[in-house]
């Protein structure tokens, strides 16, 4: 959807013209995943699909919100003064733009008058590509740009986070708020979880692309999953603390791990602290061959990353591993695995450009016949953080 589409259907919604637009990215996560809430490092970029938003000041204190993703078609108002208490329990979607509001106002931050949104994604919801931080970050922007808010951007992503973990309920890490709101054009982010100390590095592939193959399922049991994931990695921790002193599991390097792994004693945990640990160290060397401009080696860790999720941390799932799977065994794939938090959602592959189409459709129908629905596919343009535009 072009601007001029966007200002129409506003103004078909709210019978009224409006003011601005502004367009926040999703994410994907090229390697580092479910370390980011364990002190470890990550490696996201802000990409191309993501959520439109088409503001309109209101007189009133009211927030009228309309999304085009959703199919009820209404149009959702609640009071610019809602609290904490307040949660939308119909209407998940509408929670993320009210906790960015109701956690900038408890800053001191003024918001004096309500406004109309017009809210079009075109990251599909669930994808694992991060909808939810896309949105947070497009409310947090469209409020610093419309109200002169003196915030800083990462103030924005550490409120798009309080909001994930304080309203919505999922004890998420840092990763996708950062990845989103400080994206950089053809870059990705080194972040280190533990200090958000950062480094944009160019993401250059050469004659290579990433492309995102969405599993286009559903993932109801995510979050709560998550949340359990969040808590094993919180007892490892406990339990190596017995002879250690750590915070978190992304203060170990693997041999540490190896010596202390006894005192964890439950093979379930184990499982959990090993992924955790050694995905912060294949990201550490996945940098590191990205320096060298070694992507074959880059693409082996991912590979190697899959396998971990799929085995320790046990988050991946028959659709994820369908693609991932066999993304491997086509030409040109240098390496696949799934991304963002798991059970559904997004995986990524990086193949030869010449081989990317080949790849879509020999995945595409393994998919189909074994799944029995379609997978998406999607090229990855690496963007900057959400604008106006
Ligand atoms: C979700 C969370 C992130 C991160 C990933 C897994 O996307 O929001 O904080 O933990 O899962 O890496």
């Amino acid at each position: 959807m072009d601007k001029q589409e966007l200002l129409n259907e506003y103004k078909n919604v709210f019978n009224e013209d409006g003011e601005a637009v502004y367009f926040s990215p999703g994410r994907i996560n090229v390697i580092g995943e479910h370390t980011d809430y364990n002190g470890g490092h990550v490696f996201p970029c802000a990409i191309s699909l993501g959520t439109y938003g088409v503001y309109g000041a209101r007189l009133d204190k009211t927030v009228a919100m309309y999304s085009e993703n959703m199919e009820d078609g209404a149009v959702v108002t609640f009071d610019l003064d809602s609290n904490e208490s307040e949660k939308d329990e119909s209407r998940s979607w509408v929670n993320y733009f009210k906790g960015m509001i109701i956690y900038l106002k408890d800053l001191g931050y003024q918001i004096d008058h309500g406004f109309n949104l017009l809210v079009h994604g075109n990251l599909p919801y669930g994808a694992g590509l991060s909808s939810s931080a896309s949105i947070e970050l497009l409310m947090g922007t469209i409020l610093k740009d419309q109200f002169d808010l003196d915030v800083a951007q990462l103030d924005l992503v550490k409120l798009g986070q309080k909001t994930e973990n304080q309203f919505v309920g999922l004890n998420s890490g840092i990763m996708d708020q950062f990845a989103v709101g400080m994206g950089k054009k053809d870059n990705a982010i080194f972040l280190d979880c533990s200090t958000l100390e950062y480094k944009y590095l160019p993401l250059e592939l050469g004659d290579y692309e990433i492309v995102i193959m969405s599993t286009n399922k559903k993932h109801s049991l995510a979050s709560s999953k998550y949340n359990e994931r969040v808590a094993e990695c919180q007892e490892a921790v406990k339990r190596l603390n017995k002879k250690l002193n750590i915070s978190k599991l992304g203060e170990l390097d693997e041999e540490t791990f190896d010596q202390y792994t006894y005192l964890i004693n439950d093979e379930t945990l184990i499982k959990r602290a090993r992924h955790a640990v050694s995905e912060n160290q294949r990201t550490l060397r996945a940098i590191d061959a990205m320096q060298k401009n070694d992507l074959e080696e880059l693409g082996r860790l991912i590979n190697a990353s899959h396998i971990s999720l799929h085995y320790d941390y046990e988050v991946s799932g028959k659709e994820l591993d369908t693609l991932a799977e066999n993304a491997w065994q086509q030409p040109g794939v240098l390496g696949a695995r799934m991304i963002g938090g798991g059970f559904a959602g997004s995986a990524i592959a990086i193949v030869r450009k010449d081989k990317a189409q080949e790849l879509k459709e020999n995945v595409g129908k393994i998919y189909r016949e074994k799944i029995g629905y379609d997978a998406s596919f999607y090229d990855a343009e690496v963007v900057g953080g959400p604008q106006r535009i």
